[in-house]
């Protein structure tokens, strides 16, 4: 074996072939050459800039990152045999051998024209869920179930390709120092996408999607500005090697993104809509709403992360969560209250996340996935919340984050499991009749049609915009917090729709 090179921008950039473990590969692609490699990577003129919100300046240029990707072999079945798909580590900013930040991520190939299929990223909500749960348990090429991994006839990864990333950092098989919050992370995610692209350069050009939910609702508004900010960077500065993310659309479900909207409904959807509280309890927790309220608007006052800010982020998270999970729901599922859950951890009636611990500490997986001996999967990592907690990021509102993406032409769906109470559909409804966005007015105006048929009573579709839309909003009627799991042949065919923009009738 020669030396083996990865087409970066302009340039061809050796890579050091040290630890090369090749197999063979049925593809012929420049991938080939990355399976099994561990490298420091000399990047002499990937630049990009650090960015704040806004100010964009000058970074050092990172001149070398970590990566060592495998090629992962018969543990996840497809439709069409073994599915075809790239695993490893990058190491983002600040990365060493002493104290390390890298992220997992697991690249699914599309069935069909992998090379230029459109590709999703995706990640978990929490914050702290693996974003392995996406792929995992709905919509990657094998599922698990029970007692077993199988293919999976309702994966979107017939026609996309599924980058699932364990982010932030502390997140599933990600590991090293953590950041606390959902800023500093959509920074990371940048950071992982240019190194990304750098390794599959082929796939730059691709149609970009950014898929999630829960608190997705934070990551993504957030990732998506980066990027957005980013690429504007790039086109104007001709001297940069930063690679421009073809950032096309988001698909968000069942967010946590604006707080205040999120604390005035729910109690409507859980006393009102439905009967996830009893009355007594409803009675208690109406008597706090308005201590809740306030405590947001006064964390609304700050901004950044200074002490103070950070402290009133956490007196109204605190009187908050009491609101949605301090009182007895009688077994009621809040993820899907048409599920009754009769034990006392709710999770109990998630058995998803226990198969995802299992799989993830099956030795056949860990050696193909090239994880080290060292890292301890968690499908939830009560770490990386409780970072997340000191700076009381649930608390920052991040839908009006949407509106200049918007208004730049990138196109957001939110589709909405209408059974859950975790992040209920009316405060979702609510944040974004009131976006200010060039479609405001038409989405206020325009009705909840009936799909995928007019007699269907599986979901409504909201849209604004030519093809699948601008700005659309759709209900789901069965679904719970994952649509996705609850209605994956619904959710598949509306992802093909939006992704495809094509009209829903
Ligand atoms: C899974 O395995 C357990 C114990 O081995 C068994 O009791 C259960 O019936 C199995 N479930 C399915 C769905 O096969
Ligand atoms: C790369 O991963 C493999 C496992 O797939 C491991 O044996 C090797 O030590 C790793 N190399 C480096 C430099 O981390
Ligand atoms: C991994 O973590 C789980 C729970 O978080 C714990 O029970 C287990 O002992 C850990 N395993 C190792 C090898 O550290
Ligand atoms: C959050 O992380 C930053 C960067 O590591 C650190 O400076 C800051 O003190 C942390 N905030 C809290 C509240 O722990
Ligand atoms: C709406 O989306 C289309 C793509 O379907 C895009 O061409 C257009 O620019 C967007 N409209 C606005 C006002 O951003």
């Amino acid at each position: 074996m020669g030396k083996l090179y990865v087409q970066a921008t302009n340039t061809a950039i050796p890579l050091s072939t040290a630890s090369i473990v090749a197999r063979k590969s049925t593809r012929t692609s420049t991938l080939l050459a990355l399976v099994g490699l561990a490298v420091f990577t000399a990047l002499a003129s990937l630049r990009y800039y650090s960015l704040h919100f806004g100010a964009a300046s000058r970074s050092p240029t990172p001149l070398k990152f970590y990566a060592n990707i495998t090629q992962p072999r018969g543990i996840c079945p497809s439709v069409r045999g073994d599915a075809s798909s790239y695993a490893g580590y990058i190491g983002l900013a600040g990365d060493t051998e002493e104290s390390p930040r890298r992220s997992f991520f697991w690249l699914f190939e599309a069935e069909e024209d992998a090379p230029n299929a459109p590709i999703i990223l995706t990640f978990g909500g929490g914050p702290g869920t693996t974003g392995m749960s996406r792929p995992l348990t709905s919509q990657g090429p094998c599922i698990l179930t029970a007692n077993d991994t199988i293919s999976n006839p309702d994966r979107i990864t017939q026609h996309y390709n599924l980058l699932a990333l364990d982010h932030p950092i502390g997140t599933g098989l990600s590991y090293g120092l953590k950041v606390n919050n959902s800023r500093d992370s959509a920074v990371d995610v940048y950071d992982f996408l240019q190194k990304f692209f750098l390794l599959f350069p082929h796939l730059a050009k691709n149609q970009f999607v950014i898929l999630g939910g829960s608190y997705g609702g934070k990551y993504i508004p957030n990732v998506a500005t980066v990027i957005q900010a980013q690429n504007e960077a790039v086109a104007s500065d001709e001297s940069t090697s930063a690679v421009h993310i073809n950032l096309e659309s988001l698909m968000i479900s069942n967010p946590s993104s604006d707080p205040i909207a999120h604390y005035r409904w729910l109690l409507y959807f859980y006393c009102e809509l439905h009967t996830v509280y009893d009355a007594e309890t409803c009675t208690e927790m109406y008597a706090k709403l308005p201590e809740c309220l306030d405590l947001i608007d006064t964390s609304l006052q700050y901004t950044g992360f200074s002490d103070s800010a950070n402290a009133a982020r956490r007196a109204a998270r605190e009187s908050c969560s009491y609101i949605a999970w301090g009182g007895d729901t009688h077994g009621v599922m809040v993820e899907n209250v048409h599920t009754r859950c009769d034990e006392e951890n709710t999770l109990d009636c998630l058995p998803q996340f226990k198969w995802l611990d299992r799989y993830f500490h099956d030795p056949a997986v860990l050696r193909e996935l090239g994880i080290p001996p060292f890292v301890n999967f968690t499908a939830l990592s009560d770490d990386v919340e409780a970072e997340f907690a000191k700076t009381g990021d649930v608390m920052i509102p991040t839908h009006h984050l949407y509106e200049p993406l918007l208004a730049k032409g990138i196109r957001v769906l939110h589709f909405i499991g209408a059974l859950d109470g975790n992040c209920a559909w009316p405060g979702v409804f609510s944040f974004l009749k009131l976006l200010k966005t060039p479609f405001q007015q038409e989405f206020l105006q325009a009705s909840d049609v009936p799909w995928p048929t007019p007699e269907s009573d599986a979901a409504t579709v909201r849209a604004v915009g030519d093809g699948a839309g601008n700005m659309t909003y759709i209900l789901i009627a069965n679904g719970g917090h994952f649509p996705q799991q609850d209605e994956p042949a619904l959710v598949k065919d509306i992802m093909e729709h939006w992704i495809n923009n094509r009209p829903w009738s």
